[in-house]
């Protein structure tokens, strides 16, 4: 494993980490056994960052994380979760920062996750209807009573994330980011307030602070393995993404066929070409990227054992320049 310190958090962090969403249950799969042999084939590699979050398949990512993580593994690893976005019977979900939320969510979490403590508490998304000062007075009475060690920010605007850090201390941030998505305004259909390599990386590096980038594959999209004729299935929550679908899907498909043929020349998989781009950036501290089978696992962690070499890094920037901005 290749680890990675920046001088906010104090442990080493494994460049690459485990993104947990797909465990709970709302993409095609896997299911809970095969979540569960994943999370336990990922520390025994020497991964020790997991990310994941309530809302990820309502409850059932950290449930899942919990079951994997009790009998003497939970000490072995950083558990990155989140806050802030609250669902109801109908799975709608709803933005909540304030005080009384954040105290009752801590509570949820701990108990989902078997654990006494969160390592990185992540505020999921912005709250624009809850004051800043609110959120941050809940984040240090969590912080005071021990339930967290490290506070992080995901989707914040720079001018927020900067309103944060003089208030409390941000140790982490987690935002879009992969090989085709750099700067871009949306995620989802949900605009974004940031631009990640223009905005984000800047700040991560001045402050010394951890930095995730998720959806490092674009959903699987940067393994090749997408086609024209790709359909999920109706409960699949990629169908919800319009980037992957209609004209805007043959604008990224037609980058990653480019990329194929790179990939042929170097004789190597897509999806290790999309980590070691992001690995190789040193603002990029652990990429949590989704597996779905341990066969994905082994070939995300095989990408460790190589680097990307100059000359193909200056035909890959090629490919991406018109994607700088999109
Ligand atoms: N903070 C936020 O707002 C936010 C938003 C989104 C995600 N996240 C975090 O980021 C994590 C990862 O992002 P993501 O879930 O969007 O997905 P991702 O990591 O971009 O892609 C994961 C998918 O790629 C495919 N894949 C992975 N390794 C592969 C391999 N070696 N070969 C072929 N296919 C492979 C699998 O698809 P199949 O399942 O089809 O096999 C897998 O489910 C999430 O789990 C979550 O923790 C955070």
């Amino acid at each position: 494993m290749i680890y990675k310190k920046v001088a906010k958090i104090q442990e080493e962090i494994s460049a690459i980490g485990i993104g947990c969403w797909n465990f709970g249950g709302d993409w095609d799969h896997p299911d809970e056994q095969t979540s569960i042999q994943i999370i336990h084939a990922a520390i025994d590699a020497g991964i020790n960052l997991f990310d994941v979050a309530p809302v990820y398949g309502w409850g059932r990512s950290e449930t899942i994380l919990g079951k994997a993580l009790k009998d003497g593994q939970r000490q072995k690893v950083l558990i990155a979760s989140k806050c802030g976005l609250l669902w109801n019977d109908r799975h709608e979900t709803a933005n909540n920062l304030t005080k009384a939320s954040l105290l009752q969510e801590i509570d949820r979490s701990l108990s989902r996750l078997q654990t006494d403590y969160i390592d990185i508490y992540q505020l999921h998304w912005p709250d624009h209807a809850t004051p800043i000062e609110e959120t941050v007075e809940a984040l240090e009475t969590i912080k005071k009573a021990g339930k967290i060690r490290y506070i992080g920010l995901s989707n914040f605007s720079p001018r927020d994330t900067e309103i944060f850090m003089s208030m409390t201390e941000i140790h982490c941030q987690q935002s879009l980011y992969n090989m085709l998505e750099r700067n871009t305004d949306s995620y989802h259909g949900i605009p974004l307030e940031y631009q990640t390599e223009k905005e984000i990386l800047p700040m991560v590096k001045k402050y010394g602070q951890a930095f995730l980038p998720y959806s490092p594959l674009f959903q699987g999209l940067l393994t090749g393995r997408f086609t024209h004729g790709r359909n999920f299935s109706e409960k699949d929550i990629r169908n919800e993404n319009p980037k992957l679908s209609g004209l805007a899907f043959d604008t990224y498909y037609g980058a990653t066929l480019r990329l194929s043929d790179i990939c042929k020349e170097i004789d190597r998989p897509m999806s290790e070409l999309a980590l070691n781009w992001l690995r190789q950036k040193p603002e990029v501290t652990s990429i949590i990227g989704g597996a779905s089978s341990l066969s994905q696992l082994e070939k995300n962690l095989h990408s460790l054992s190589w680097d990307i070499p100059v000359p193909v890094m200056a035909e890959i920037d090629d490919i991406l320049k018109p994607f700088e901005n999109l």
